[in-house]
């Protein structure tokens, strides 16, 4: 197996609050991107790494990435994204060479994810599953809603059982052909899959879940970013 690793950061991270796109705000002094790239290319399986970056934003992201100290056994390509993270990870799986058999799809705003994480996936894809998804079971509790107006009381349609849930992560693994296909399929690409395994489920294909791990959290609002220093700083003492 050959794998790469796409990581879609073309996001302009508007719940984080006002400044540089979100993959590009810093993170102990480091962009969110960089810490997400060398995560991907910490594990000796991934041999390309697909940067996807904001549209107007390549050439920059390019320099970014020749600026900071990356693995050398790993090649790095930079392409443009779209309006969407499913438009951004289908530029990246289009710009993958001939020869890669096995993809990680990885959020930019996921920096902190272990490396021993981003093996297990790799690991489940080689030995044969179509799609490895990395999730941790919930905390709280969910409720399925009709929803409202904002701050209006919204009315529960549904509790599922907390242990049947997961919370998914990235990255996401998959065999090449099948992302492709989940890309292609009309059916499959619809409205609304927020990531790449619901494409995949669409088209039929079975998905796994592996243990994921606490440090892979999204950082997505204010808080988060106080969190992710934290993690970093416990690290690095
Ligand atoms: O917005 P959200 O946190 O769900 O974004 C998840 C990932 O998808 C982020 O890394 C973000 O940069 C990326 N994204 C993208 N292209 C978009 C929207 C989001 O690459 N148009």
């Amino acid at each position: 197996h050959r794998t790469a690793a796409v990581i879609p950061a073309a996001g302009r991270g508007v719940r984080l609050g006002p400044g540089a796109p979100k993959a590009l705000r810093a993170l102990g002094g480091t962009p969110m991107l960089i810490h997400a790239v060398r995560a991907m290319a910490a594990s000796r399986a991934v041999s390309l790494v697909v940067v996807v970056a904001p549209p107007d934003g390549a050439p920059g992201v390019k320099n970014l990435l020749d600026e900071h100290a990356l693995p050398e056994r790993t090649d790095y390509l930079v392409v443009p994204g779209g309006e969407t993270r499913q438009e951004s990870v289908r530029r990246g799986v289009e710009a993958l060479p001939g020869d890669i058999t096995a993809v990680l799809v990885h959020d930019a705003a996921r920096p902190l994810v272990p490396v021993e994480t981003v093996d297990a996936v790799v690991e489940a894809v080689h030995a044969g599953a179509p799609a490895v998804v990395p999730g941790l079971p919930l905390a709280d509790t969910v409720k399925e809603v009709e929803p409202r107006g904002k701050g209006e009381p919204e009315p529960v349609v549904a509790t599922p059982e907390r242990s049947l849930l997961r919370a998914v992560q990235t990255p996401q693994g998959f065999d090449r052909e099948i992302l492709q296909r989940a890309h292609g399929t009309v059916a499959a690409v619809g409205e609304g899959a927020t990531d790449c395994a619901g494409m995949v489920e669409r088209l039929g294909a079975p998905v796994v879940i592996v243990p994921g791990h606490e440090e892979a959290f999204k950082v997505t609002r204010p808080l988060d970013l106080v969190l992710a220093e934290a993690v970093l700083a416990r690290r690095r003492a």
